[in-house]
C-alpha cells in the first residue's frame, strides 16, 4: 500500500462510503419514494452549505506559507458557483420542492461540526476538506441512482434531465475527482521542516486528524440519515 497520507485517508473514507453505498443501492427499489426524496433534501443542505464551508476554508488556509492550498480551494469554490441552484431546480423539475424540507437535527449538527473543522486550524481544514471532497464522489454516485429512481417512478425521463446533468458534471466530467486531486497534492506535502517565517507549515499530523474527524462526522450523519430513511414511513411534512 502507498505510504502517502492521502492514501491512508482514502482507505478510511472508502470503508465508510462503500458500506453506505452498498446498503443504499441494494435497497433502492424497495424504499419509498418519500424516503428517497427525503435523502435528496438532506444532502442538498450539505450541497447548499458547501460554498460557505469552502469560503471559510479559503480564508483559514491563507495562514499557510504555501499559498497553493487557498488558491485550490478558491478554484473549487468558483467551480461550485451555481451548482446548488441547479440541484434545486433539477429536483423541482421532477416534482421535489427543496423548500418543503423540514429541519432534521442530525443534519444541523453535521453542518456545524464540519464548519468547526474548516477553521481556524489550516492543516485540519485541509484534511477535512480533502475528506469531504473525496466523499463527494460517492455522494454523486449514490444520488445519481436515487434521482434516477425518483424520476422513473414519477414518469419523467432521466436522460436529458437537469438533475442527471447536475450529477454528470460532477462525475463524468470529473469535477469532484479534480477537487480531490487538487487537494491531495497538498495533503501529501509535509512542510513542517521548511523554515519559513511568512506563514504556517502544512502539518501532516493535523491534516490527518482533520480528515479522520471529518470522516467520523460524515459517518455519524449518514448513520442518522439511513436510520431515518429506513424507518418507514418518512414524512417530509411533519
Ligand atoms: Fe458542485
Ligand atoms: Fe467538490
Amino acid at each position: 500500500m502507498s505510504d502517502l497520507l492521502s492514501a491512508h485517508i482514502d482507505e478510511a473514507n472508502d470503508a465508510f462510503t462503500g458500506a453506505v453505498k452498498d446498503k443504499l443501492l441494494k435497497s433502492l427499489s424497495s424504499m419509498s419514494t418519500e424516503s428517497l426524496e427525503w435523502l435528496v433534501m438532506e444532502w442538498y443542505q450539505f450541497s447548499f452549505a458547501n460554498a460557505e464551508l469552502l469560503r471559510s476554508a479559503v480564508e483559514c488556509t491563507k495562514k499557510f506559507a504555501e499559498p497553493g492550498v487557498s488558491v485550490e480551494l478558491q478554484r473549487n469554490l468558483d467551480e461550485e458557483d451555481g451548482h446548488a441552484p441547479m440541484n434545486k431546480q433539477g429536483m423541482l423539475n421532477i416534482g421535489t420542492d427543496m423548500d418543503k424540507r423540514v429541519e432534521f437535527p442530525a443534519t444541523t449538527m453535521f453542518l456545524a461540526n464540519v464548519a468547526e473543522l474548516c477553521a481556524p486550524n489550516p492543516s485540519r481544514a485541509l484534511g477535512a476538506l480533502y475528506a469531504t471532497e473525496t466523499a463527494a464522489i460517492f455522494e454523486h454516485e449514490v444520488f445519481f441512482e436515487i434521482c434516477r429512481e425518483i424520476c422513473e417512478r414519477r414518469g419523467f425521463t432521466y436522460e436529458g434531465s437537469l438533475i442527471k446533468r447536475f450529477h454528470d458534471i460532477h462525475l463524468e466530467e470529473g469535477v469532484e475527482q479534480g477537487h480531490k486531486d487538487g487537494l491531495a497534492a497538498f495533503v501529501d506535502l509535509d512542510t513542517t521542516g521548511a523554515d519559513r517565517a511568512d506563514g504556517e507549515p502544512i502539518d501532516p499530523a493535523q491534516v490527518r486528524a482533520g480528515a479522520l474527524d471529518a470522516i467520523k462526522v460524515m459517518q455519524v450523519w449518514w448513520d442518522a440519515l439511513l436510520e431515518r430513511a429506513f424507518a418507514e414511513p418518512v414524512s417530509t411534512g411533519a
